[in-house]
Parts: structure tokens; C-alpha cells; sequence
């Protein structure tokens, strides 16, 4: 019998993979009636989802997903019964070419005005597609992008309200990262949403956002550092906001001409360091400290701590920045020559300035998720998506959860014809041991074409789905979510 190297051997079939990353443009309201289980009585909440809805305007193809016009869908569980809706965020440029039927501006992952060189050399403006995460927070739902402000929407209807500058907080172009972070509070102290905004130029501004629970600011600090910083995400802890300025360099000259979107401007320095980027949560520049850890791609921090001195981090990490080659379609991707991402830890010694890196899951992984009430906290679980081959690099078809204490690992895997998201952890209201609540799972269903809400038991996900709602069309791979347990839909 021949022996099958790992990257010939695929779980899933490449059509089903691609059908995914098929626009959605139609926009729906409705209970939905299709569901396999039953809901868990106690869930009661919104689920909230936002993603590129549209992968082309009116059959002209966008280069990569995270150029799509944001979609945000709201899943609302209420009283055993759930109900579906989904809106395009309204900004402004997709409003202008949803009615010019074409591509109107330049995407920051490549999406390029079509006309060619003559029509993008030198039109810096790009789009808000505000696609990247939705949160609702001091009464306001917002679809957040990192490049801008948030757009705000109703939370019960979707409609679009507007950019939001969260009440004079934002000057105009500034940006609202689309990682906020939420911290719990401990000893009576109410939670806090902690959030950057990344002013990048020859040198790169982080300035740091805390809110109380009514969305007021209670302070901001900002920081500059030389250099390009490409910063996604961050981690916190009680102490410390934390970032990972990885070793890209940034060339805007086939930008500026227009042959480039920024993203495919970015050129990583395989022998340099990351810089590890520690800024402290009282804003005091002289405790700001920089490390330096092994060149490493980061888009996702899964959490990070404070432990006898030391600080630890767990990142999912790529051995470079997965770039597209250029002119290449997104659908087209070999995963076999981009690299997969794997769940690092660093441990920080601020005394010594030493980061030390271990490597704790080297399945191709991304997405984590992890209990609320454990973000910047030391933790035992983390669930994160991840393929269903335990090795090579391939779409995320399962959900693996990892016991960081006895190792242990469960999975529970859609392959070959599931394509999974991120999971969003729900606690139940019982809360009997860290991991006791539900994971929320939006999954492309390949064989029916269409997409379900998918709910697992965060204490035991190997035995499977406990409800699978079958929505009566799909959407497309997003990105983040949340879940509110004060909103539900009026009906
Ligand atoms: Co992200």
C-alpha cells in the first residue's frame, strides 16, 4: 500500500471549501423553524456575528474576504425559540456601489478599482467596510473595522445608524481596533471594555480606550513607537495592555500606484524579532517596557496573565505573514504553501527582559475562545477552530477544546462536508466549573448549501452538537462575534 503524505489526504472536498466564499446578498428576517435537538431553555441572548457578506460587487470579483462588505447576523434565543436576521452595514461605500453596480474604491487586502493602473494610481481612499467584529456595549451595537470608527446599529432591528464617534471620543479618522477586550469585574469593580486605536506611519501611535458599563471613557493614553505596526489584537492583563509588533516592513510605494492593496505591502523580515509591546493600563510612559521574541505572525492573542512577576501570553502564531501571491484569487489559495497557525505561549520575564516560547498546540488552528469571566486571567480551557487533519494546513472543519492543565483534548469535527467559524463561549447561568456553558458555532453546511447555528456543550464537546438550527440559506466564512444575554428580539 502506498504510504500518503499528510497534505495529499483532504477531509474535504475543494468545490465545497470555495462555495463558502459565496456572496450572500440577501437580507433575511424570520423564526427560525428547521432545528435538529432543542434549544437549552436558559440560553437566552443574542448571538451576534459580523463577516464580508458580499465577496464581489455586481460580478466583479473582490481580491480578498476581508475587503467584503461587513454583514452582521443576530441570532436571538428566546424563551426555546430562535429567530434569524441579517443587515448589511450601510456605510457609505457600500451604499455608493451597491447603486453605481460596481467597485467604487480600493480594498486594503489588494480589491482594486477595475480600469486598472490609470484609475487606482494614487486614490489612497479606502473603504470602510466595518466587516470585522460586532459588540454591544454601553447600550450601542456596534460593527467595528480597525481603520476607523464603529458604525452603529439598531441591536434589535440591524439597521444602520451612522458612524459613531463613541460620544467625542474619536476624532475624526480616528481608529477603533476590532479586538476590544472585556474585562470582568472583580471585588465589586464593574466591567470594563478595554480597546487601541493604531495611527500608523513612520513611526506607529497606540492610544489605549478604557469604558465603564454606560460606554463613558474613563481614560486614554497614547504611546508612540518607531517603526510599522500592523497590530490586529492585543492582550490583557490587570496590569498591562499587550501587543505584538511583528517583524513586517511596510513598502507603500505599489500602493501609492496603485498595483497594491496596503496588506500586500507588507514584507516580513524572517530574521527579526517580534517585538513584544507592554504598556501599562495606568498610562505611565516610563513603565511602558519592549521585549523581544522570535519572529512569529500574530492576528489573534487567545489570552494572556500575570503569575509570580512573570507574564504569560497565548497567541496563535504563524512562522511568517500568510500573504496571497498577488493576482491571485483568495479562491484559489494552496494551503499547502501558506503556513498554518499554531497556539504559542511566551513567558515574559520583565526583571531579565527575556521571552521564552513554547509551543502547546501545533494543529493548524485558529479563532479561540475562552470562558468571559477568565480574559486576562489565568485559565484552564481554551476552544479554538482547527482542521480536521491533525496535521497540515487545511480550512477549519472542527472545534478543539484544550484542557491547559492536563492536556487533554476533545474535538468535535463537521469534516468532510462542515466548514466551522469561531466559537463563541456562552456561560450557563449555573456556572458550576469554568467550562460549563454553551459554544455558539455558525457552520457552512456544503451538502445543503446553506448554513447552521450550531450549539455545543462546552463540558463535553466530543459527543456533538446539542442543536443544530438549519438557517434556510447561508453565509458566507465570517469573522468575530459575541453574545449579549440582554437582548433578545421583541417577537
Ligand atoms: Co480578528
Amino acid at each position: 500500500m502506498t504510504q500518503l503524505k499528510t497534505s495529499e489526504i483532504t477531509s474535504y472536498d475543494r468545490q465545497d471549501w470555495e462555495r463558502g466564499y459565496e456572496s450572500q446578498p440577501q437580507e433575511y428576517d424570520y423564526w427560525i423553524d428547521d432545528i435538529e435537538g432543542e434549544i437549552p431553555p436558559d440560553l437566552q441572548g443574542t448571538f451576534f456575528r459580523n463577516g464580508p457578506g458580499l465577496l464581489e460587487v455586481n460580478g466583479q470579483k473582490i481580491h480578498h474576504p476581508f475587503d467584503g462588505d461587513g454583514m452582521v447576523c443576530a441570532i436571538a434565543f428566546n424563551n426555546g425559540r430562535a429567530h434569524f436576521c441579517n443587515k448589511f452595514v450601510r456605510t457609505e461605500g457600500y451604499i455608493a456601489e451597491q447603486k453605481a453596480g460596481k467597485i467604487l474604491y480600493r480594498g486594503v487586502f489588494g480589491t482594486q478599482k477595475p480600469g486598472g493602473f490609470f484609475t487606482n494610481i494614487f486614490d489612497l481612499k479606502l473603504k470602510n467596510i466595518a466587516n470585522t467584529n460586532i459588540i454591544y456595549w454601553g447600550g450601542k451595537l456596534l460593527a467595528l473595522w480597525e481603520a476607523t470608527a464603529p458604525y452603529r446599529l439598531d441591536p434589535y432591528t440591524l439597521e444602520t445608524l451612522g458612524l459613531d464617534d463613541l460620544d467625542g471620543v474619536l476624532k475624526p479618522n480616528e481608529a477603533f481596533a476590532a479586538h476590544p477586550r472585556i474585562e470582568k469585574g472583580k471585588n465589586g469593580k464593574s466591567d470594563r471594555l478595554i480597546n487601541f486605536g493604531v495611527k500608523v506611519g513612520l513611526s506607529s501611535t497606540i492610544t489605549i480606550y478604557e469604558f465603564d458599563t454606560d460606554g463613558k471613557l474613563l481614560h486614554s493614553h497614547a504611546h508612540s513607537f518607531p517603526g510599522f505596526a500592523f497590530l490586529h489584537d492585543m492582550a490583557i492583563t490587570p496590569n498591562y495592555c499587550i501587543f505584538f509588533q511583528n517583524p513586517l516592513v511596510f513598502n507603500p510605494l505599489l500602493f501609492i500606484l496603485g498595483l497594491r492593496g496596503p496588506a500586500e505591502c507588507l514584507k516580513f523580515m524572517p530574521n527579526h524579532p517580534t517585538q513584544v509591546i507592554l504598556i501599562p493600563r495606568n498610562g505611565n510612559q516610563e513603565e511602558v517596557k519592549v521585549l523581544e521574541a522570535v519572529p512569529c505572525f500574530v492576528f489573534h492573542h487567545a489570552n494572556a496573565w500575570e503569575e509570580e512577576g512573570e507574564i504569560f501570553v497565548d497567541s496563535i502564531c504563524y512562522e511568517s505573514f500568510p500573504t496571497l501571491e498577488s493576482g491571485s484569487d483568495f479562491r484559489e489559495l494552496n494551503f499547502d504553501s501558506v503556513p498554518a497557525g499554531e497556539l504559542w505561549r511566551f513567558r515574559l520575564n520583565l526583571q531579565q527582559e527575556t521571552v521564552e516560547k513554547d509551543v502547546i498546540e501545533s494543529r493548524c488552528c485558529e479563532f479561540p475562545a475562552l470562558p468571559p469571566e477568565r480574559v486576562g486571567q489565568p485559565y484552564r480551557y481554551l476552544y479554538i477552530g482547527t482542521a480536521n487533519a491533525e496535521s497540515g494546513n487545511a480550512p477549519l472543519q472542527a472545534i478543539l477544546k484544550i484542557d491547559l492543565v492536563s492536556k487533554d483534548r476533545q474535538i468535535w469535527s463537521a469534516a468532510p462536508r462542515g466548514f466551522v467559524g469561531e466559537p463563541v463561549f456562552v456561560p450557563r447561568n449555573s456556572f458550576k466549573s469554568e467550562d460549563d456553558g454553551w459554544l455558539l458555532i455558525l457552520m457552512y453546511d456544503a451538502v445543503n448549501h446553506r448554513s447552521d447555528v450550531v450549539i455545543l456543550d462546552a463540558l463535553d464537546i466530543s459527543k456533538g452538537p446539542v442543536t443544530k438550527l438549519h438557517l434556510k440559506h447561508h453565509i458566507p466564512y465570517g469573522l468575530h462575534g459575541s453574545f449579549v444575554s440582554d437582548i433578545v428580539h421583541r417577537g
